[in-house]
């Protein structure tokens, strides 16, 4: 009989899923034929289910396949040849103005029943705390001074501080869309590559995006021409610690196919 766990997935989805995690390598080599109707759909589809802080959403994918844009994304990534290559490049990207999306946020929320009225104006109040920018930026400094400060004596939330900052928590977001994505991907048969080996300025200017996007990385996608080996991994217990820095967690072997 087929098992399934309180969360609706199947015991064998486990087992799936460990394929496809093992199925994904950074393919560097691609053929160029286009991807099958429709697969690209469904794994970009899959990838906005990626988890958000405060389901924000403020990253954006660019699938590029123009090949004009292509060879212009490889010039801006140092004539890495897979940019180039691949039926498609999806360039991922975060609004470093993040506070913007609350009231999109809060109204589909709102509309579908997950949060209250109450609930989203107890939320605005610390979006706004958090990620506003507003006087130039300098509201966000004397934020970002007072909450260092206060952190010496009671937790505080971390509020993201200039252009690198918000960069920085963006790319966090994004980088998990970036992950559900490639797993999707590999789910379909489809290899890619993660890549920040690029100048941002110039994929920004590539692809037409607005200063206020920042670009974490960039992912071709298509089939492979070269099936690679696995590549290490450090052995577990460097990786994994138990309870406090520096205990090994036990237990683990490296995952082998
Ligand atoms: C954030 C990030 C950036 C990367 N940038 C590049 C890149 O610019 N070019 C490239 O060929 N590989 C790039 N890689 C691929 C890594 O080299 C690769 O993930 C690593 O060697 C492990 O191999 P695997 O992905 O096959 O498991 C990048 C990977 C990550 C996660």
């Amino acid at each position: 009989m087929t098992e399934i766990h309180a969360n609706g997935c199947l015991k064998a989805d486990a087992e799936a899923l460990r394929r496809i995690v093992l199925a994904r390598r950074s393919a560097r080599k691609f053929i160029s034929d286009p991807i099958p109707g429709g697969i690209l759909e469904e794994v970009l589809a899959i990838t906005q289910r990626s988890p958000t802080g405060y389901n924000l959403q403020g990253w954006i994918a660019i699938v590029v396949t123009d090949p004009e844009i292509k060879s212009k994304l490889r010039h801006a990534a140092f004539n890495q040849r897979q940019v180039e290559e691949a039926p498609a490049v999806v360039v991922f990207a975060s609004d470093t103005q993040i506070a913007r999306n609350f009231e999109s946020t809060a109204s589909q929320a709102i509309d579908q029943g997950h949060w209250s009225e109450s609930y989203a104006k107890y939320l605005r109040r610390i979006v706004n705390a958090v990620f506003g920018r507003e006087f130039f930026g300098a509201a966000n400094f004397f934020r970002w001074v007072g909450t260092r400060t206060l952190s010496l004596f009671r937790p505080m939330p971390m509020v993201p501080f200039g252009d690198a900052g918000f960069a920085g928590y963006g790319w966090k977001q994004t980088g998990l869309a970036a992950q559900t994505f490639m797993l999707a991907a590999s789910a379909h048969g489809l290899d890619t590559c993660p890549m920040e080996g690029f100048d941002e300025r110039w994929v920004r200017k590539a692809v037409g995006l607005p200063r206020h996007f920042s670009v974490p990385l960039m992912i071709p996608v298509g089939l492979t021409s070269e099936l690679t080996k696995l590549s290490p991994r450090f052995p577990p217990e460097k990786t994994f610690h138990s309870n406090r820095y520096g205990t090994a967690f036990s237990g683990i072997n490296s995952l082998r196919v």
